[in-house]
């Protein structure tokens, strides 16, 4: 049992394989958080002390004892207005017009098996493998009470939250917060590491020290967005890749969200977290409910790396739905960086042809196949096919396409409308504007209302239509702008503040329905690259379009940021051409391709114009991954650290069963007479010995190094040898050279 009450100590404790959380009705009602950290299995209430602390409120019940205050207690979920004025989870206000809730504790239940929350996408439960705790709090007054959801993973170590809220009263009531979960770290010095960046620069690392300002990740972009990522780790001061306590908080959402990171005036850190209470109102009828998003906890003693391998597992165990999750998926080419907008049908299957003949499986058309679309200033939302460009229309191309024995998938972007396009002509109130107010433009084009159920069936007819029509075996997902004048034509004046969360809500609905109907079609997500790469889409697209950024060495820190909380099977990774499009920079293409593998692996350039050299490297690229493919999805995921020599970025798969391992390395910044390149490996089964072999790229390297695949002139090593003593690579020379480095075990 991983849920247990003790009617005595009042206390509700969650127990996965290796942590504990625990929490208590306290006296007067309240429900305190006790602990979350690793398993333990005791009553944690020693931890809370309680003082007279000024200024600090007292319940009324507690009358001339004024040592229990909620502004000092560490809390399950907070509420404005009440004696705790710290980070609140809840802001609601009543039909009396009184603002906030005193929420007490009524009752709990245990249930087998994972909860849902409405509408959006959450953790599910393979057979018997989770329990569910549901503790309901109310404020009668406020005629409000808080179910709070506790999904309980024990295998995976993953504690779901989230909080359902119901209007008990018989008038309406208006919530202008609602936080999926706050966690209370109540002793410690913490550290915040956070994922932030910028278009074709996404998920970069940094990691400062909690302060007692509060620290705020946030997207009020209506996406997840390039800028900040849905995703926060707390750990403690000094924790490394290996050691120390760390706290994954990762909601399952995909429009704009926030997490507040506090540390009070006792020193507790607060998290609280879920969609962003800006623009953010919501109107709750008598009787009805309203359920955040669902937010992922993880808490790792051991370090960073087991905590990313555990999110990468219940990722791609519990989030991702997909088919394809787990299947062996096409290698694909994209015709975007090949041909932009200029393309015809014949050039297509001139590169179609060649990318073939290199041992591409499946062939994407990316912008620029509908309507009147020669550029990207027009015709989002004509999702018909422009047969000046395509004569015969898809399924001509898709026959030509089909004949050389290659797949065919295609690019949308079907959240968009152009005011150029016919659908925009025909109905101007589908797109997000304030009336009298000339609307900000994005990529000169517009959202379109996805609060509006209308909208959505529209949109699910239109594709389902064309993937019905079509033999189409993947869907690029694209989404090039975020969401301003954010106002539903739809909606009345007094619910506005419900169109953004209705939009994620339609975008899931139209998700939900298109996935379910065509299960054997691999979708990828994309909002210009990494804009929406989140948990919540996860659970649609086993993929999602990394970065537009595809030079490697920049994709080097872009990946590495991503791989704290995402799988490497969900990343959209592509080898392009040299100089790279977006950074001009010169790279080997066998370096491309090292990178390119640590995620879904495609191509992104024209084959018609490789030289014969490249022509002849690349069906061996193709080859590699498919050799490796189950050991680098389905394998744990190292980040390594070279401890001296040139700079450098390194990365290791390891299989489950420890019996072969692949090791990435890229030098960043070749050096003159470099110290040696040395690092310990990770994962390995210390009593195993391991057969080597080295492959570089682009590196100048002695013959006698320049081993091959099937390269045996290398030494076996025990696994303990590679684990304590490590590896040492020889001078690597030249453009950003790389090396694959294979070990499988004897
Ligand atoms: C976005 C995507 C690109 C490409 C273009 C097409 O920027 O991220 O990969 O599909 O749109 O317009």
């Amino acid at each position: 049992m991983s849920i247990r009450f003790d009617p005595a100590a009042k206390t509700l404790t969650l127990l996965t394989r290796s942590t504990c959380y625990q929490m208590q009705i306290s006296e007067f009602g309240y429900l305190l958080h006790l602990y979350y950290g690793q398993r333990a299995v005791e009553n944690f209430r020693y931890l809370c002390q309680t003082a007279d602390v000024g200024f600090s409120p007292n319940p009324y019940e507690s009358k001339l004892d004024r040592r229990w205050s909620l502004d000092t207690l560490p809390q399950e979920y907070s509420s404005t207005n009440t004696a705790d004025f710290r980070l609140s989870s809840l802001n609601l206000c009543a039909a009396n017009g009184a603002w906030g809730a005193d929420l007490r504790y009524v009752r709990h239940a245990v249930t087998p098996g994972a909860y849902a929350v409405t509408g959006m996408p959450c953790a599910f439960d393979k057979g018997g493998e989770s329990e569910t705790l549901a503790v309901v709090l109310r404020d009668a007054s406020a005629g409000v009470e808080v179910e709070l959801l506790y999904g309980v993973f024990p295998e995976q170590d993953v504690i779901t939250r989230a909080a359902r809220i119901r209007n008990t009263a018989d008038k309406p009531l208006r919530l202008f917060k609602a936080a999926s979960a706050c966690l209370d770290l109540p002793f410690g010095r913490w550290e915040l590491l956070h994922f932030h960046g910028r278009h074709a620069m996404e998920r970069i690392l940094e990691r400062t020290p909690v302060a007692t300002e509060i620290q705020t990740v946030s997207s009020r972009r209506g996406a997840s967005s390039h800028q900040q990522n849905p995703f926060v780790i707390l750990c403690r001061e000094g924790a490394n890749e290996d050691s120390g306590d760390c706290v994954a908080v990762m909601p399952v959402y995909s429009g704009s969200h926030r997490t507040d990171v506090e540390r009070d005036q006792m020193g507790s850190v607060r998290v609280v977290t879920g969609i962003h209470d800006e623009q953010f109102s919501w109107q709750l009828n008598p009787g009805e409910s309203f359920d955040t998003p669902q937010v992922l906890l993880s808490f790792s003693a051991c370090g960073l790396t087991p905590l990313s391998q555990t999110l990468h597992r219940f990722l791609r165990g519990n989030i991702c739905r997909s088919r394809w999750t787990n299947r062996r998926r096409p290698v694909l080419l994209n015709n975007w960086e090949a041909t932009y907008f200029d393309f015809t049908a014949d050039k297509l299957l001139r590169i179609a042809r060649e990318a073939r003949n290199l041992g591409v499986e499946l062939f994407v058309l990316d912008d620029g196949w509908f309507g009147r679309r020669s550029d990207d200033n027009r015709a989002l939302g004509d999702w018909f096919v422009n047969e000046d460009k395509l004569p015969g229309g898809l399924e001509t191309l898709i026959a030509g396409i089909k004949e050389l024995g290659l797949r065919f998938g295609l690019w949308v972007e079907p959240e968009m409308v152009s005011e150029d396009s016919d659908l925009y002509r025909a109905h101007p109130d589908w797109a997000l504007t304030v009336p009298g107010r000339d609307p900000a433009m994005s990529r000169n084009q517009l959202v379109l209302d996805l609060a509006r159920p209308e909208v959505v069936d529209w949109l699910y007819d239109t594709l389902s239509g064309l993937l019905r029509r079509c033999d189409i075996s993947y869907i690029k997902w694209d989404m090039n702008r975020h969401l301003t004048d954010v106002y539903s034509h739809a909606l009345p004046p007094e619910r506005q503040g419900e169109a953004p969360h209705r939009y994620v809500l339609g975008l899931y609905s139209l998700l939900e329905r298109l996935t379910a109907a065509f299960p054997e079609v691999l979708f990828e997500g994309c909002a210009g690259g990494g804009g929406r790469f989140d948990a919540g889409m996860l659970a649609y697209f086993p993929q999602i379009w990394c970065s537009d950024d595809t030079d490697p060495i920049e994709r080097l820190s872009i990946q590495k940021g991503t791989s704290y909380g995402y799988p490497v099977s969900a990343v959209g990774s592509h080898v392009s051409a040299s100089p790279n499009h977006q950074t001009g920079r010169g790279t080997p293409l066998g370096t491309r391709a090292v990178v390119a593998m640590a995620g879904s692996f495609g191509y992104e350039l024209d084959p018609t114009r490789l030289s014969e050299e490249e022509r002849r490297e690349i069906p061996g690229q193709i080859q590699r991954f498919s050799r490796y493919y189950d050991l680098i999805h389905g394998g744990d995921y190292y980040r390594l650290e070279p401890d001296c020599g040139p700079e450098s970025e390194a990365w290791s798969f390891v299989s489950p069963e420890k019996d072969e391992a692949l090791l990435c390395l890229v030098v960043k910044h070749p050096e003159a007479n470099p110290a040696p390149l040395h690092l310990r490996l990770k994962g390995l089964d210390p009593a195993a010995r391991y057969r080597i072999t080295q492959t570089f790229f682009g590196a100048a390297v002695p013959a006698a190094l320049q081993a091959d695949d099937s390269g045996d002139a290398l030494p076996v090593l025990s696994g303990a040898a590679l684990l304590y003593g490590g590896y040492t690579l020889p001078r690597l020379f030249g453009d950003y050279p790389s090396a694959l480095i294979h070990l499988e075990k004897i």
